[in-house]
């Protein structure tokens, strides 16, 4: 069959980050200029205001900024003990970052199939790739979705371990009530965009 160019290129775009700035560029661009104009880079009451906000909309007791959704993984990681030795099952399909994480804390990932329906984990396969060196799960919520976390939760409380849900990617997904990110242990979450 024959194609030409214009046929074969897509003129959907992934991502429009410029979309939003049609509609709250002009509170983004005060918002940036009042940090610039207050000297203050570091922490600083926008930080603290903003580690409220976000605790008050997931519905969470606390929230902490850090420098990247991969540090908020590494981070959750630690302050849960998981150290050499352990095993943290998570999904193969995803971005890098979590394996990574469990990784750089010195930990084995365990990678436990997904669901052909969803992309999310697999619970059935969650479970079968536990074993005695299993500390936790890196559910992650992937395309702004819910993953099924219920029974990730279930799978982690008959089993004691923890659960750290990977949110990068659903910042605000919602389901009964809850938001995601507010339901393991701890949430870790990103604002990096995805690359054009
Ligand atoms: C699912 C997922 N987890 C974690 C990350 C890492 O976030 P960051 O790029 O802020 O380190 C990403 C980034 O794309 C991601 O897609």
């Amino acid at each position: 069959m024959a194609m030409n160019r214009a046929t074969r290129t897509s003129r959907i775009p992934m991502l429009n980050l410029l979309a939003e700035q049609q509609v709250i560029g002009g509170e983004l661009a005060a918002a940036i200029q009042d940090v610039v104009g207050s000297g203050q880079f570091i922490h600083g009451p926008n930080v603290f205001a903003f580690e409220k906000e976000v605790a008050e909309y997931l519905g969470v007791e606390h929230a902490v900024s850090v420098n990247s959704g991969t540090d908020a993984l590494v981070l959750g990681l630690d302050a849960m003990g998981i150290e050499p030795g352990d095993e943290v099952i998570t999904s193969p399909f995803t971005f890098v970052a979590a394996a990574e994480a469990i990784c750089r804390v010195g930990a084995t990932p365990i990678f436990a199939d997904i669901s052909a329906g969803t992309f999310h984990l697999d619970p059935g396969c969650v479970e079968a790739v536990i074993s005695r060196r299993t500390r936790a799960i890196i559910p992650v919520h992937l395309f702004g979705e819910f993953t099924n976390i219920a029974a990730i939760l279930d799978i982690a409380h008959r089993h004691s371990l923890l659960v750290l849900e990977d949110v990068a990617q659903a910042f605000g997904a919602e389901s009964g009530g809850r938001k995601a990110g507010s339901l393991g242990s701890a949430g870790a979450f990103s604002f990096s965009p995805p690359s054009r």
